[in-house]
């Protein structure tokens, strides 16, 4: 008998013995900041939407216009016949706004992770990851053939006393579960020329920076390879490696998750350059996330718990990992919809309230939101 079913059993009954299951919920609309869900209307505090792109009429128009010209799926690997004018358009458009050369485009930010870190490192190569460094590129670097180390989270002598020649080091620009931001500038001055730099910007592109170039251009840097995803601030989904264009050409040849995958839909690539456009021009959308972030400040910042972050993700500590889930649970009781963020995702005792800050949120919102924490956590002192 095949050994699956009880290591199955298994690690679902110690997932459940230590509070830690998941579940999925299946929503209608929650791309929206406001949705109806179980007989009751909830504001979302949970989403990526940083922009509130998700549910923008005229990003969904150009994705219809981009139906209307390319039709429906891109039919190929990229290699094969699935790469078209938009997708073309899509690169020209994100390599002019973030001053690269290539820029190779891949259907999730974890593939794209997973492409460059598979592709380019071999054994004997040294890998050295930020410790809160995502999943995606955590995996990675375990499965790839060069040895992995990772430093302290933002220690640049943790940092410094790994580092050797010919590193390969990488880290996030803005930090998913913490919200705060790299030391980029003193990260690329110790590398110089001995390592090579790789940002994942999936939470900086579109939020930080002049015309959202994210965190790289915030912190006056240029790393040798940047990786923006689409599922956040662009409110669509798909990545891009930017790059110069001999590793582009590399790429092009070898990033098994760009040569042997289906090219993303060309209306999507369509309605992705329509999103540049609009992260590059609609600076109104990053000024009202800092009033937001005003408001959160006023309202939640007495609590204990609050984390500052110059960023519209905004960790709120309980420690506790059944604590945090009961909190979560009654500020959705009174309409605030979060999610209660636990280990393994964060380190053990840290188990937070993740809430994120969207355009489509009123000043309203967010001290509503303030309202209900102060009540809920005084009443359980
Ligand atoms: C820092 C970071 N990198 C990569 C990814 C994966 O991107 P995608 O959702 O496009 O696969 C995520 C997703 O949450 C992320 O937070």
């Amino acid at each position: 008998m095949p050994v699956f079913k009880r290591r199955i059993d298994d690690a679902l009954s110690q997932r459940q013995t230590q509070g830690l299951t998941r579940k999925l919920n299946c929503l209608a609309s929650a791309n929206h900041v406001q949705f109806r869900a179980e007989d009751q209307s909830f504001i979302n505090f949970s989403s990526n939407d940083y922009l509130g792109l998700a549910s923008d009429k005229s990003l969904g128009k150009a994705w219809q216009h981009g139906i209307d010209l390319y039709g429906n799926g891109s039919a190929a690997s990229p290699l094969v016949t699935g790469f078209s004018v938009a997708h073309q358009e899509l690169e020209s458009a994100l390599c002019e706004w973030l001053g690269f050369e290539r820029a190779i485009l891949f259907s999730s930010g974890f593939s794209a992770n997973q492409a460059l870190l598979f592709s380019l490192l071999e054994k004997g190569d040294l890998l050295l990851q930020d410790k809160l460094n995502h999943a995606s590129l955590m995996e990675a670097g375990m499965l790839s053939p060069a040895t992995m180390k990772r430093f302290k989270h933002n220690d640049i002598r943790s940092l410094q006393m790994m580092l050797k020649e010919n590193a390969l080091v990488v880290t996030e620009g803005v930090f998913s579960m913490d919200g705060d931001l790299s030391p980029l500038r003193d990260i690329q001055a110790t590398c110089q020329s001995k390592a090579w730099l790789m940002v994942d910007d999936a939470h900086g592109i579109g939020v930080l920076g002049s015309e959202g170039r994210g965190s790289c251009q915030h912190a006056g840097i240029k790393p040798d390879v940047l990786v923006v995803t689409f599922g956040k601030a662009f409110g669509l989904s798909g990545a891009a490696i930017l790059c110069d264009s001999q590793v582009g050409d590399y790429l092009t040849q070898f990033a098994r998750h760009h040569v042997y995958s289906t090219a993303i839909p060309p209306s999507q690539a369509h309605a992705l350059a329509h999103a540049v456009g609009m992260l590059r021009t609609e600076q109104w959308r990053r000024d009202k996330l800092a009033e937001l972030q005003n408001a959160y400040r006023a309202a939640c910042g007495p609590l204990p718990g609050y984390v500052e972050t110059q960023t519209p993700i905004k960790p709120f500590i309980i420690g506790d990992s059944a604590k945090s889930l009961d909190v979560a649970q009654q500020l959705k009781r009174q309409g605030h919809w979060v999610t209660a963020i636990r280990p393994p995702t964060v380190a053990k005792n840290t188990a937070r309230l993740r809430f994120t800050l969207t355009t489509n949120h009123t000043v309203d919102d967010v001290k509503a939101l303030g309202q209900s924490l102060t009540r809920l956590l005084e009443g359980m002192e």
